[in-house]
């Protein structure tokens, strides 16, 4: 944020598709900085971008109506002055802020628990203290997945697995470590073995235990759905679009930088549950993805926009919630993307609209 030549972090493409999008619903967008926000002033610094010159350049701007945080990091955002400034514009008669922290993979936990309308797609979950969390999860599952509370793209996440031998019967146990594309296994007879590694790699890291699922698989790939729910126009929760993640043929987790690949859910669903199992599916799908978009934005407290979030089928057909993005990554299916974009933009004139009693132009800004 302080580099000159950088101007501010962030993913600049996708602040440039907000921008254009913006533009061509009469929305003027830019990004400002947490630095720059300066809520006492009446006017402050706007990057603004001019496609001609594919170039941002700094701007004397009014104050925003809207903002979204796309601040990148959870290291940035967790800093004391970022704090103080997303409090501040929460607070602000003027400026309605939406999305304004990162979530943890604890609190969804707990948050969706909660409530009978969302319990039911949890995976039984435990924060991981010591190995007695391990213990109760494996009386009850066969497999364990092991994920920071703070991970994103697979980051340290892990996989035990309880066999039992087929020679002496006794149990042993499996470790997946996911690795930059596949994962590494280690075995161990003794459940005390497998958690000394666990520990090492756990080190100082919040983690949660979690049942395994088995997820359905398609040519022997186990692969999710990535489901985006967005506000619309009316300020209501609507599925934006659904995609399908298969897993690289070595990883534990379907994400794309780890060898997985995109997929068109239906394709991947029809073939292991029929056309019609598929249409069911997914519209249970829907149902899940809204009922855990209204309860996260119920006990988070917050206002928000847009979520994706990562949904495993099982192989019975059954839907599990595995984790909620607040800063959502693109959609690489194009017809997803479009109108992902578009809904940012009718989200914000939503937000406007709906606060006339604030005065000023309308221009919607995304902090970083
Ligand atoms: N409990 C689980 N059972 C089966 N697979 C899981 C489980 N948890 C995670 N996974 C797999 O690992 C992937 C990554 O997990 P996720 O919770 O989304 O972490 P990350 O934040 O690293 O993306 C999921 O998309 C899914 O494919
Ligand atoms: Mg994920």
């Amino acid at each position: 944020m302080d580099d000159p030549e950088e101007l501010f972090r962030g993913n600049r493409s996708n602040f440039i598709d907000i921008i254009r999008t913006g533009s061509e619903l009469g929305v003027s967008v830019c990004v400002v900085t947490v630095k720059d926000l300066k809520l006492k002033q009446k006017k402050m610094i706007g990057y603004v971008y001019d496609p001609a010159a594919k170039k941002f350049s700094p701007q004397v701007i009014g104050l925003p109506h809207v903002l979204y945080n796309r601040i990148p990091l959870r290291q940035d955002e967790s800093s004391h002055d970022v704090q103080q400034t997303i409090a501040a514009c929460m607070k602000h008669p003027q400026i309605r802020l939406f999305n304004p922290y990162f979530f943890d993979k604890w609190s969804l936990f707990e948050w969706l628990n909660k409530a009978k309308t969302t319990s039911k797609y949890i995976p039984s979950t435990r924060k991981m203290t010591s190995s007695q969390e391990l213990e109760s999860l494996f009386k009850l599952h066969s497999a364990v997945y092991m994920k920071p509370v703070s991970g994103k793209a697979g980051k340290g996440i892990m996989k035990a697995e309880r066999h039992i031998g087929k020679l002496d019967r006794r149990p042993e146990y499996c470790l997946s470590v996911q690795e930059t594309k596949g994962s590494v296994v280690y075995k161990y007879a003794k459940l005390s073995q497998l958690w000394s590694r666990i520990k090492e790699e756990i080190g100082h890291e919040d983690y949660i235990a979690q049942q395994g699922i088995s997820l359905v698989r398609y040519k022997k790939r186990p692969f999710d759905l990535r489901v985006l729910v967005q506000k619309n126009y009316k300020g209501e929760w609507d599925v934006t679009g659904i995609g399908a993640r298969l897993a690289g043929k070595l990883s534990i987790t379907t994400h794309v930088p780890r060898g997985g690949s995109i997929d068109d859910p239906e394709r991947l669903l029809a073939s292991a549950f029929g056309a019609e199992g598929c249409k069911r599916i997914l519209m249970r799908a829907r149902k899940a993805a809204l009922a855990i978009a209204r309860q996260v934005e119920k006990k988070s407290g917050h206002m928000l926009g847009e979520m994706s979030m990562d949904l495993g089928v099982d192989v019975h057909g059954g839907i599990w919630f595995f984790e909620a993005n607040s800063k959502p990554m693109k959609f690489d299916e194009p017809h997803i993307r479009k109108k992902s974009l578009e809904r940012i933009v009718h989200y914000a004139l939503y937000l406007i609209r709906s606060k006339q009693a604030k005065p000023g132009g309308a221009n919607v800004v995304q902090t970083n």
